[in-house]
């Protein structure tokens, strides 16, 4: 096998993102997998829309059997968000023995028990670090790196979109409404880009995170969900004079076999790391019991920082591909199972 095949499920901002990193980072790609990279076939909604990359008309598709079925194709990369039909092509993938690296945050976090699972039965990946804070390495960290320790506390900025908002009001006197509309002029928003300014989307990614660094299975009604849509350019100023700054904090701590969950609108003391990390720019927080504090930083939203993280699953996925260990190496942590109560 000289090439990898993949079909690419969506051609929005990440997916065009995507386009664009195998297209340029080709040399890199063969490099480190001694395979081409070739996406095949790519799924959208309108074939005569305007793209932001450069793709042969022939390529488009808005028939996903085209690709789910194709024999040819090894590998499907799922950018176009939301829970069905996602979770169905996802699903009828894996089934066909097709490795899946998806940036679905929505879909993992509701679903990720049931799709890990299927992945394990058919011998296939699925990888979703682009779910979690766009281009910062989060869950290779809590799963690979800190595997030896016993995570007692994850925190921290996991939405990039409010993150925008929330720090534009603060240094510009900015308007909520125009802010939230220059996000998703960015590409930063969700499709539904209430699911950010409600806290949903942080609230995703933390039981994603909270479900990862505490082994259990997390059922989001478990989490304690508070959005900005309230929050006034009065609070922010207020806070700001008593040295505070406003933001959108995820908290998930492990006490005494208890797990807690929540994302709410937090003043954060202005000499506090976090209250620094503006922009479009994430922060997260892990605190081990042996390792102590660490703190991850860098771009949470946007096409070439999110793509970068799906285009490196893809590597992850070929390299196990040639070793033939896919499905191999996930799972455990979504074991349906809940941390032991003192009585048990
Ligand atoms: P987007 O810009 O809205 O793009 C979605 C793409 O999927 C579009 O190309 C759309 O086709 C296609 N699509 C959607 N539903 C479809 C359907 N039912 N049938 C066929 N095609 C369909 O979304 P995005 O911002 O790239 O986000 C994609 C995923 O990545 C989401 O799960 C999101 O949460 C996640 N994510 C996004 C970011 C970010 O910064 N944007 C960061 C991390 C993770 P048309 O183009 O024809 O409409
Ligand atoms: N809408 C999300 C955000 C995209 O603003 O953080 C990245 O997951």
């Amino acid at each position: 096998q000289k090439e990898i095949r993949i079909g690419l499920l969506g051609l929005g901002t990440v997916g065009s993102g995507v386009v664009r990193i195998i297209s340029n980072h080709q040399e890199e790609l063969y490099k480190q997998t001694g395979l081409h990279i070739h996406i095949d076939k790519i799924l959208v909604r309108d074939t005569n829309k305007k793209r932001e990359v450069p793709i042969a008309p022939d390529r488009l598709t808005v028939n996903a059997e085209e690709i789910i079925e194709d024999p040819e194709i090894d590998v499907i990369v799922e950018v176009m968000g939301g829970i069905e039909p996602a979770k169905q092509y996802i699903l009828e993938a894996l089934k066909r023995k097709k490795n899946v690296v998806t940036a679905n945050k929505d879909l993992m976090a509701l679903h990720g028990a049931e799709i890990l699972r299927i992945a394990q039965q058919n011998r296939c990946d699925v990888f979703y670090e682009a779910s979690v804070a766009g281009g910062i390495p989060i869950l290779r960290a809590l799963t690979d790196s800190f595997s030896s320790d016993r995570i007692t506390k994850i925190m921290g900025i996991v939405n990039g979109t409010t993150n925008y908002i929330l720090s534009k009001m603060s240094q510009t006197g900015a308007d909520y409404q125009e802010t939230l509309e220059e996000a998703q002029k960015l590409g930063y928003a969700e499709a539904n880009p209430g699911s950010d300014v409600e806290g949903w989307d942080a609230a995703y990614k933390m039981s994603i995170l909270s479900t990862l660094g505490f082994h259990v299975a997390m059922n989001l009604s478990e989490v304690d969900v508070k959005g900005i849509s309230d929050v006034s350019i009065e609070d922010i100023e207020l806070g700001k004079k008593l040295g505070y700054e406003m933001k959108l904090l995820g908290l998930a701590k492990l006490d005494d076999q208890k797990i807690e969950v929540s994302v709410q609108p937090t003043l954060v003391r202005n000499t506090h790391p976090l209250a620094s990390v503006n922009g479009v720019y994430n922060a997260i927080y892990i605190e081990g019991e042996a390792v102590g504090e660490t703190m991850f930083y860098g771009p949470g939203a946007g096409a070439l920082p999110t793509a970068t993280s799906v285009v490196s699953d893809l590597v992850s996925v070929v390299r196990n591909m040639k070793l033939g260990v896919n499905g191999q190496k996930m799972v455990a942590p979504y074991k349906e199972k809940r941390l032991k109560t003192d009585d048990e």
